[in-house]
């Protein structure tokens, strides 16, 4: 059995005083969730929200890691700072990072191997575009991202891995997969994942949805069989909306 996990992913949102508001909110709320909770916060926000979190069932975590140990890379950060930082978690190869800053699927690829490394525990984003999905190429897509993102981990790596399933033409927009598909794309990955590395691996692995994710859809993506969990970007910035997806099953 795959334990659950929902992650929030503010992206450029909150300012460390707007941050510490909305975690003392979330803290009460989601105090008694069956899942993981995890939230990717942007690096302003590490110090406020960690020390807010601290003894709580919330994790930390990152948006982005760079792949060197150190060295000259202005404006990028290294798994040893997130981890340093009290980060567990980081988001790699989400698609805005694909389309605004040239992220490719072999820089995700060393930047999923660099969290590894260090410890972290990597939420990779796949997903296909709207016009992927319309000439029928979405399998292939995610199966190609997935597999070059792993490409070079261990089984145990993978299988303590995250896969975020997020079709790009459903993040933001408010349009959602219906739960069929995003249960098919699922099985898609994660049959890929067993065809290179066997069943177990495959079996372990936890696969999320994102793309709109929210208070109203959560119960009936959750209950689709392949559905590991959520990333959540849009209502993980308010405190019950991001607890009501949490605790979706209660
Ligand atoms: P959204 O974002 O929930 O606002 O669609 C999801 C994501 O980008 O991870």
């Amino acid at each position: 059995m795959r334990k659950a996990i929902i992650a929030g992913n503010w992206k450029m949102n909150k300012t460390p005083a707007e941050a510490a508001e909305l975690v003392s909110e979330l803290i009460p709320l989601v105090k008694d969730a069956d899942c993981d909770v995890v939230v990717c916060v942007p690096a302003a926000d590490f110090t406020v929200v960690g020390e807010a979190i601290k003894g709580t069932n919330i994790k930390l975590g990152a948006q982005n890691v760079h792949f060197a140990k150190s060295g000259a890379y202005t404006g990028e950060l290294s798994a040893d700072m997130l981890k340093a930082c009290g980060v567990e978690y980081v988001v790699i190869g989400h698609s805005e990072r694909r389309q605004y800053f040239g992220e490719t699927d072999k820089t995700v690829n060393l930047r999923t191997l660099a969290a590894v490394e260090a410890g972290l525990t990597p939420i990779i984003c796949v997903g296909e575009m709207k016009d992927e999905r319309e000439a029928g190429y979405t399998d292939i897509i995610v199966e190609y991202q997935t597999l070059m993102a792993l490409h070079g981990l261990t089984d145990e790596a993978i299988k303590a891995a995250v896969i975020a399933y997020e079709p790009v033409w459903a993040i933001g927009t408010g349009l959602t997969a219906t739960d069929e598909q995003a249960n098919e794309t699922i099985g898609v990955i994660r049959k890929a994942i067993e065809r290179k590395y066997g069943k177990d691996v495959a079996d372990a692995v936890r696969i999320q949805y994102g793309g709109s994710m929210n208070p109203k859809n959560v119960k009936g993506l959750m209950a689709q069989p392949e559905i590991d969990g959520g990333l959540i970007g849009g209502a993980s910035l308010k405190a019950p909306d991001f607890s009501q997806v949490v605790l979706y099953n209660k």
